[in-house]
């Protein structure tokens, strides 16, 4: 099966030194793409992030949503699945301006615009290939939010997870499905998590290519 897989944060331009970003470390797309790639084809789109390259996976490095958005566009027409760890900016500044802003006595007010939403376009496109979310929830109501998540962008799983894992070794959460079911899980490795993505990716791709010969 061929899998595309994104990682880490974007970097959204303020002037030509500085950025927008979030603290995604790109350790759970990378744990999701080192697993994937002992059995399929990966490739991985990530962000800015300091891990080392994963032997047996293409990596397309890319530094703003707009550039995931085309670089995932680019391949998403021949995967077989998606999984979607990156943590996208969901603003950017509404211009990016040339050199270094001088500072100044009064303050600074910086416009944003809305990004694409990368995952939420794919769910649009989205005819035999299966599409993993993770949702990043703050709130109590996150599992209803998550919900709506799996809804408006067309998800076949979405993973919630809270902040603290960020930059963390394990994980804790739940897998949530379309028909309503729920798996949670840990603390577990984001290995080991990345191990129940593989077969739950398998599975949903076994079972759509099984629906599409009928
Ligand atoms: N996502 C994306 N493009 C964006 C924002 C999010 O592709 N501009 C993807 C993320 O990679 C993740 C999923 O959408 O797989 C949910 O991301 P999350 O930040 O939890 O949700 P948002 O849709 O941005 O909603 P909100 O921030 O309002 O909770």
């Amino acid at each position: 099966m061929r899998f595309l897989v994104t990682a880490g944060p974007t970097r959204e331009a303020i002037d030509d030194v500085r950025f927008i970003s979030n603290r995604s470390t790109g350790r759970m797309g990378f744990a999701v793409a080192e697993v994937l790639a002992r059995s399929h084809d990966v490739t991985l789109v990530s962000g800015p992030v300091a891990l080392a390259p994963l032997a047996g996976v293409e990596f397309v490095a890319i530094e703003n949503a707009r550039d995931m958005l085309r670089e995932m566009l680019a391949r998403f027409g021949d995967c077989d699945g998606v999984i979607m760890t990156a943590a996208v900016a969901d603003y950017r500044p509404r211009r990016v301006r040339r050199g270094k802003i001088r500072k100044s006595d009064g303050m600074l007010t910086l416009q944003l615009v809305r990004n694409p939403d990368v995952l939420a376009e794919l769910g649009r496109r989205k005819r035999h290939q299966v599409l993993i979310g993770f949702a990043l929830e703050t709130a109590a109501d996150a599992i209803a939010s998550a919900r709506g998540k799996i809804i408006a962008k067309g998800l076949d799983a979405i993973v919630v997870n809270s902040p603290d894992t960020f930059g963390a070794v394990r994980t804790t959460g739940s897998i949530l499905l379309p028909d309503g079911g729920a798996r949670e899980f840990g603390p577990i490795t984001k290995i080991a998590l990345a191990g129940r993505l593989e077969r739950l990716a398998v599975a949903l791709v076994t079972k759509r290519r099984k629906e599409d010969a009928k």
